[in-house]
């Protein structure tokens, strides 16, 4: 299980770098299969969502080796076209194998992905989007069964701009007959680096990373090198983690026109921050402002994956915010854990309202998502005394490359007990 325990009221200054972004490596070791050869990967952050797809991809037939943060991927040969059924459950995202086997060997067959702490998350529109790529798709007892026997390029319009969905689609559409246009496409980075990865592998993609997505289906792919790109949820965790103890932190390795809508309600606050290439510097040094209205939207609207994070800060803040989660039916279940530590909040349906309080309280808190982990962290950072949040092999070691050593290293007084 794993717990942190964090004893509250240091003030974080220093400087913290930040690992690959977990959204972006997935679908990336997803696409590794495409090539039948050799896909060298630099930047791939230690979490455990990355060991579970790696595990997935060496049952099915793949080699997969870390040097450091670079990972070799081979895919070459026959592959296993039924993927495990136990990490399809664990972790949802494996679901983007389903296209990139597709593309390559014309069948896949995946167990429908578990229930999920967060919402419903169902995948009818990967589904439909294969389906207009000519494949059959049967479902039964837990099982989807995936085949065609050619895919053909067709025009996509997806209901919602699904990232999951609009990845499915790529990894499956680089391998059909003709042309693919998504419509309505997610327009995340992770995105574009999928499709800069799927075009040094020699797909021929355009419009990634903005909503209409043309693809245009080749025979023969080649080995590939990508560096992922940084991960900008860890961003702006660790600007919040400076926001919410007064601190002062220059976070490297950011795309800062990535983590724009974090700046934005950061900025709103009250904390001073200062964009560089790579890199930003923040520096807040008073009690932060309540940001009036945080409302989580698909990108390049405020990410769903920071609300937790947020929440965190302005139950510290002077005034109250409301936020409103549009993405996800069920992603406030930080704010029981926040409420034992004295915060104010208040859940009706997809909004919570957050009045600051004065002081937060350390108190034995439990992890239920990845996100909402993160920033009970963050809450234990600000606290005064002790802190035990629970549950962080579970979750926050989903997406949180040796978070403890980083924030041990801004002066926090953080501590990991294995058991
Ligand atoms: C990805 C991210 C996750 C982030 C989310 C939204 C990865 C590995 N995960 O998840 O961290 O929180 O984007 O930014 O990249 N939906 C449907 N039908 C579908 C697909 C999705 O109704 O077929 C709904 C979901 O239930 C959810 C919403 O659409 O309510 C957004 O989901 P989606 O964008 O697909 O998120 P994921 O790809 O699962």
């Amino acid at each position: 299980m794993g717990k942190y325990i964090i004893n509250g009221g240091n003030r974080l200054e220093g400087e913290v770098r930040v690992e690959g972004s977990k959204n972006a490596v997935l679908p990336i070791l997803a696409a590794s299969i495409i090539n039948g050869g050799e896909s060298i990967i630099h930047n791939v952050p230690y979490l455990k969502d990355v060991n579970t797809l790696v595990n997935v991809l060496n049952t099915i037939g793949c080699s997969c080796s870390f040097e450091g943060n670079t990972m070799i991927v081979n895919s070459s040969g026959e592959l296993n076209i039924n993927i495990p059924e136990k990490p399809v459950r664990e972790m949802r995202s494996s679901i983007i194998l389903m296209g990139a086997m597709l593309g390559r060997f014309k069948r896949v067959k995946i167990s429908f992905p578990g229930g999920c702490e967060i919402g419903l998350r169902p995948i009818d529109l990967h589904l439909a989007g294969l389906k207009l790529l000519g494949a059959k798709i049967v479902e039964s007892h837990g099982y989807i069964l995936c085949e065609c026997d050619k895919l053909h390029g067709n025009e996509i319009h997806l209901d919602y701009p699904s990232v999951g969905a609009t990845e499915n689609i790529m990894l499956a559409a680089v391998s059909a007959e003709g042309v693919t246009i998504i419509q309505n496409a997610a327009r995340e980075p992770e995105i574009a680096d999928l499709q800069e990865f799927l075009n040094k592998m020699g797909a021929r993609i355009t419009g990634g990373g903005s909503s209409t997505i043309r693809i245009q289906g080749i025979r023969e792919f080649q080995n590939v090198e990508h560096t992922v790109i940084p991960d900008r949820i860890v961003a702006g965790t660790y600007m919040v983690a400076a926001a919410i103890t007064g601190g002062k932190v220059v976070i490297r390795d950011v795309i800062p026109e990535h983590i724009k809508p974090i700046i934005s309600k950061l900025g709103e606050s009250g904390c001073k921050i200062y964009r560089h290439d790579q890199s930003i510097g923040i520096s807040c040094s008073k009690r932060p402002n309540a940001v009036e209205f945080v409302k989580t939207m698909p990108y390049p609207g405020f990410p769903t994956d920071m609300q937790a994070q947020m929440m965190a800060l302005m139950c510290t803040a002077k005034g109250t915010s409301i936020f409103i989660e549009t993405i996800f039916e069920n992603r406030y279940k930080h704010a029981e854990e926040l409420i034992k530590m004295g915060a104010d909040i208040k859940i009706e349906g997809r909004a919570a309202i957050v009045k600051g309080v004065n002081d937060l309280m350390g108190a034995h808190v439990v992890s239920r998502d990845l996100r909402g982990g993160a920033a009970l962290v963050l809450a234990g950072l600000a606290a005064e005394g002790t802190t035990v949040v629970d549950n962080v092999d579970t979750h926050i070691d989903r997406g949180y490359d040796s978070l403890d050593t980083k924030l041990r290293s801004l002066g926090a007084d953080i501590a990991k007990d294995e058991n």
